[in-house]
């Protein structure tokens, strides 16, 4: 196998605008304390935290022949990120999300026609069968909002043996349900949505319950994330809460695709699933301490450090 883990999805930059202040100052002119520049998307910020954890790291996503594309695909191999197998369909750009950050943390997004664009990855089974883990970042959002498509993806990385962990998202374009996607889902060994994505799809308001109906839709285990309050493991045979570490956080986002990279990191270490989730926890709460997605975390030794301290 080429690689331990390939991440597959979305591929952005973000404009973060941060302190906009809705007064104009002239007849079409704001002002906004900063204005930022970041790579982000789950695939980018999975397979980057996967790289610093020290796997072997791959991603499968399609860049824009642009200078947000060459932003992305640098900030990839800074990290040690193989991107061999990244798409550049000439006549597709970036997507790029502008993103109001308010002064209380809150966020307010603008995606736009880029964000829509479906590369395929299924056209791509000998990458898709190239991992001994598959993170699809992330169901609901394009390229994964088309049955067919999460469909033909995750019956590659099955038949080549690979286990498929996919993480969610609301849904911006296109609405799927859990049913549309009935003839996949027993293919997953793991789901990974937040509290929000969970409530949404299952229509349950406990974790147990949200759990439950992943697994009654044949996915073989569901980790619901719960921000500061840490996360739910459930599967055939266990069912497992754990707190959030307490750190001085200041910007969560992302610490989703840390908190997922470094669960998958630590399965294909062979760590038993509660010394996997408490990593996991470890690598989400250590990205909420810095701004974002791709700051904070830097090594596996550094997240045990971290561990080592709340123990
Ligand atoms: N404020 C926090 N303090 C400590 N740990 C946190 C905090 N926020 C998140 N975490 C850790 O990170 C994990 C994932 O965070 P969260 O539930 O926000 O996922 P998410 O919504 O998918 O994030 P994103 O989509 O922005 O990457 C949590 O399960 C928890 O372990
Ligand atoms: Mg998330």
């Amino acid at each position: 196998m080429a690689y331990d883990i390939l991440c597959v999805g979305t591929a952005l930059v973000d404009s973060l605008i941060r302190g906009f202040d809705p007064e104009p100052i002239s007849a079409a002119g704001y002002r906004a304390e900063s204005g930022t520049l970041s790579v982000g998307g789950e695939a980018v910020n999975e397979a980057m935290a996967a790289a610093k954890l020290g796997v072997r790291t791959g991603i499968l996503c399609s860049l824009g022949e642009d200078e947000a594309g060459e932003m992305v695909l640098g900030a990839l191999r800074r990290c040690g990120v193989d991107t061999g197998a990244v798409v550049r369909p000439r006549e597709h750009p970036t997507p790029v999300t502008t993103m109001f950050v308010n002064a209380d943390g809150t966020r307010r997004s603008i995606t736009n026609g880029a964000h829509r664009y479906n590369f395929h990855p299924e056209r791509f089974p000998e990458r898709l069968a190239s991992a001994r883990a598959v993170i699809l970042g992330s169901l609901f959002r394009a390229p994964f909002n088309e049955p067919e498509v999460v469909q033909a993806a995750a019956e590659a990385v099955h038949a080549a043996g690979g286990l498929l962990f996919a993480d969610t998202k609301l849904p911006n374009f296109r609405v799927l349900t859990l049913g549309d996607l009935s003839a996949s889902l027993p293919l997953f060994d793991c789901i990974t949505p937040n509290e929000d994505e969970a409530r949404y799809y299952t229509g349950q308001s406990e974790p147990e319950a949200m759990a439950d109906t992943f697994l009654e839709k044949g996915v073989k285990s569901v980790i619901v994330k719960l921000g500061a309050r840490g996360c739910y493991y459930k599967d055939r045979d266990l069912s497992l809460r754990l707190p959030a570490l307490p750190v001085r956080a200041v910007d969560a986002t992302g610490a989703g695709d840390n908190f997922v990279a470094g669960f998958v990191c630590e399965r294909l270490r062979g760590a038993d699933i509660e010394t996997a989730l408490r990593f996991a926890n470890a690598c989400g709460a250590l990205c909420a301490t810095a701004v974002g997605a791709s700051t904070a975390l830097k090594s596996r030794e550094q997240v045990l450090e971290l561990l080592q301290m709340y123990r």
